[in-house]
This record gives C-alpha cells, structure tokens and sequence, in this order.
C-alpha cells in the first residue's frame, strides 16, 4: 500500500465538468489524479486528449449504475493507496429539455443515477475519505 501519495477520483470524468475538474487538479494538485468513466473507450480517449496537453491523468473504470463496479473501484483504491483524498461525485445524466419521454419515465431514470448511484458512490466510497481538516496541506503545485 502506497500511504504517502496522495490521489483525487472524479466521477464521470471522460468529458464536461468532470473532465475540466481532472484537467485542473492535474495542473494544480500534486497527487494521483484518476479520471474515470463508465465506458473504458471513452475513458482512454479522454485521458490522451489531456496527455496531448502534458497532462498525466490515471485511469479507472467507473459506472455509477453498476454496483460491483463501485465495488471494484473502491476496493482497487484502498489497496492501492490505502483510501482516498479527494472524492468528486459528478457522474451525472439529464434528459434535454425537448426529449418526450413522458415525465415519469424521465424523473425515475434521473433519480436512478443522480439520486440512488451517486448514493452508492457515497456509501462505498465515503469510508475509504482519508481524514484532513484545517491544518491538512492541500499539496498545490508550485
Ligand atoms: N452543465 C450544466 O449546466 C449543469 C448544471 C447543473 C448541474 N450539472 C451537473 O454537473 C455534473 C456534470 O455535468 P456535465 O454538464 O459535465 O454533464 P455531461 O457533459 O453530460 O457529462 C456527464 C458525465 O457523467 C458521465 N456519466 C453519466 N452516467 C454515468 C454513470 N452511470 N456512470 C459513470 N459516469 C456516468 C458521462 O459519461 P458518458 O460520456 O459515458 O455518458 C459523462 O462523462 C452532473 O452531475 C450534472 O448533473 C451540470
């Protein structure tokens, strides 16, 4: 276990706010920073358009609807580092305005993944949060 560097993990991070969180945290935060998504394709694809700007993220596979996929990550994180620093919980879905699902089916699927998957993001991953608090270092980059 690897208990001195320290390691940030962002949720749906293979494009839109979560990608620009792990582009920024690889500029100014020193630390492993894992961009993750649930589609592995698209996740490598994300991770060499930050290599074409010198950027060095991690990568793991990550979906929010798949349970042993929370498992799997979390377990891989606590083996490897012995916990997490930084959790950013962003792995998200909306429906565009002009979609006619009808409104039910919209406010069940949103609630699954923006509700109840991003809660058992929280649940597996909230134990593994290494302690910090107001004398904790935020190891920014010079
Ligand atoms: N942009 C806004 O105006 C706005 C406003 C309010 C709140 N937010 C919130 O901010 C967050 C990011 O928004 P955004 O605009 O960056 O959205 P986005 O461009 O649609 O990106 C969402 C990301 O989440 C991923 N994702 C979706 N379902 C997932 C799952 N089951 N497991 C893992 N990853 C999953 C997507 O992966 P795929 O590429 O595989 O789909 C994508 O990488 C979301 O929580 C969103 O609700 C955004």
């Amino acid at each position: 276990i690897d208990m001195l560097t320290k390691v940030a993990v962002v949720t749906g991070s293979n494009k839109g706010v979560g990608l620009a969180v792990v582009r920024a945290l690889c500029k100014q935060w020193q630390g492993d920073v894992y961009l993750t998504a649930r589609d592995v394709g698209r996740g490598q694809v994300a991770v060499e358009s930050l290599a074409l700007e010198g950027l060095k993220p991690l990568f793991h596979q990550l979906n929010i609807n798949d349970l042993n996929s929370i498992k799997t990550a979390a377990a891989f994180f606590k083996e490897k580092y012995g916990g997490v620093d930084i959790l950013i919980n962003n792995a998200a879905i909306a429906f565009k305005a002009a979609d006619t699902t009808p409104v039910a089916v919209q406010a069940e699927v949103t609630l699954r993944t923006n509700f109840f998957a991003s809660r058992d993001v929280l649940t597996h991953f909230l134990p593994l949060i290494k302690p910090g608090g107001t004398n904790t270092p935020l190891h920014l980059k010079k």
